[in-house]
This record gives structure tokens, sequence and C-alpha cells, in this order.
């Protein structure tokens, strides 16, 4: 299927699912999962994981071919991205999305930046998330304890003219535990003030009750990184343990791509 931008997807559908792609098995297991549970689902990844691979060329031109031959509606996404360099570069490969994160940036800053991001990667199609964390930019959303303003959102997405707003309503990221409170008041406020969807960060650390209860009352793009991860990294652990003497890569990696499948399957069912 040709792929589609994540405002696309949203225009089919309440809500979406985006998962962190950090190696082949990853997006593999991810589009296995939505293929099954015959849901959109977008793909993404991080600056982070671009710095890992050390480009990001090669592991996306993989990630975009796989979702484009996918029975399934897919989005491929630069998430985190802090360099306009690199929100070119995704541009010019195909992604479908981009996220401009400068939300440690003073407020007016993060602002002016992210408005020439949207506009020029919107005249080329490609849907365009922001971030606003702390009141004035004083730290990024995904701080504990950091909360987005009402009255600042519906002005920075009114004047940037982005298409998505990851706001911070009580996740933080990286969490092992899902365990975090999230303030359902904002986000019903949020989603009641602010013209453009709004992004869950952080939904690894977020219960499948709050998660479901968090799109009734107005997220639409959810992300899911470290949780996913951590579904790998366990059954990598307990075949290595069963099989100590093991050494070709796939016997470990498969078995680690079934299971994230099966849980991206099962959180693609919830929403
Ligand atoms: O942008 C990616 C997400 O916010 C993932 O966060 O690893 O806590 O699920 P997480
Ligand atoms: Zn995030």
């Amino acid at each position: 299927m040709p792929l589609l931008s994540t405002g696309e997807l949203l225009d089919r559908n309440r809500a979406v699912l985006a998962f962190n792609v950090i190696q082949l098995e990853h997006a593999e297991a991810i589009l296995i999962g939505a293929e099954r549970a015959k849901r959109p689902v977008v793909l993404q990844l991080s600056e982070n994981a671009v710095k890992y691979h050390g480009a990001l060329a090669p592991t996306s031109l993989a990630v975009l071919r796989l979702a484009a031959d996918a029975p399934v509606d897919a989005a491929v996404h630069l998430d985190h991205a802090e360099n306009e360099d690199l929100i070119a570069e995704a541009v010019a490969l195909g992604f479908t999305s981009v996220m401009f994160d400068a939300a440690t940036l003073p407020y007016a800053e993060n602002l002016e930046r992210t408005a020439v991001v949207a506009r020029s990667a919107q005249a080329r199609g490609v849907w365009v998330e922001a971030e606003l964390g702390a009141i004035g930019g004083k730290g990024g959303a995904h701080t504990p304890g950091v909360r987005t303003d009402v009255d600042e959102a519906v002005d920075f997405a009114g004047r940037t003219g982005i298409d998505g707003l990851a706001v911070a309503v009580g996740s933080s990221h990286a969490m092992t535990s899902r365990s975090a409170s999230l303030d359902f008041d904002l986000i019903a406020a949020l989603a009641g003030a602010v013209s453009v969807p709004l992004v869950l960060h952080g939904s690894s650390g977020v219960s499948d009750d709050d998660l479901v209860r968090a799109v009734s009352l107005g997220i639409r793009k959810v992300n899911i990184s470290t949780h996913i991860n951590g579904v790998f990294s366990r059954s990598v652990r307990a075949t290595l343990a069963a099989h100590p003497d093991l050494v070709d890569p796939r016997k470990y990696l498969g078995p680690a791509r079934d299971a994230v499948a099966d849980e991206v399957e099962r959180l693609l069912l919830l929403i």
C-alpha cells in the first residue's frame, strides 16, 4: 500500500499507535502485528536511533520499503528531531510525518523555529508534530511533573501552523513500569481547546485502561517505545538463558520479533 501521512491515518481513524523502530526486527514485528490486528500504524525513528546507527538513510530506507509493501495503512515518522537538517533529510527520503522537538527552548524560539519547519515540511505533504512542555519552555514535555498549559497550547498550535501537538499530561519517557498517572482533566481541557490532534509521548508507562481512557478523552497519537523494547529484550534474555551456546542471531532475534508482533497486535486492538 502507498505510505500515508499520519494526518491521513488520523482522518480515517479515531487514534493511531506509533511504535519506535531501532532495528529491522522492530519494523517487521510492528507491521506483522498491524497486519494481524488489521489496524493502521505509525513506524517512527527517533533522532537518538539515527545517532545510534550513525546515519538516517540506511535504516529508514529499509523501514520505508517495509511499510510501503505492508498490507496495512502505515506512516513513517521522524520522532524527536531537534535538528532541522535531519528533518529536511527525512522529508527528502520520503518520510510522511516528522516531529520537530524544540520543547526545551524558550517559548518564542520554539514557536519561531517550529513554524519554519512546519511550513517547509507541509509544502512537501508531510504531517508535522511539535512539542510543548512546561509553560514558557522551561522543561521538556516529558520531564516528570511538567504540564502543558492550555492557553499556551492554543497559541502555539495556532501560530506555528503545526498538524499535531505533543503535550505534557503526566507521562514521562522510558518508564519500565506502567504506573504513570495521567492528568485526564488536562487531556480533556487540551482536546477541547487545541485545534490539532494531541500526541501522548512516554506511553510505555501508561496502563492499558489509562491508554484507552486517554484516547476516549482526545489523545489521537500514542507513542510507545520502551514497552516493546522490554518485550524484545526479555525474549532475547530468555532464549539465551535457555540456549547458552547459541551463536546465530536469528535464533534469538526471531522469537523476540514474534513476541513484539504479539504485543503490538494486542495494543492495537485496545484502541
Ligand atoms: O517518542 C517516543 C515515545 O514518547 C516513547 O516513549 O519509550 O516511554 O514509550 P516511551
Ligand atoms: Zn517521545
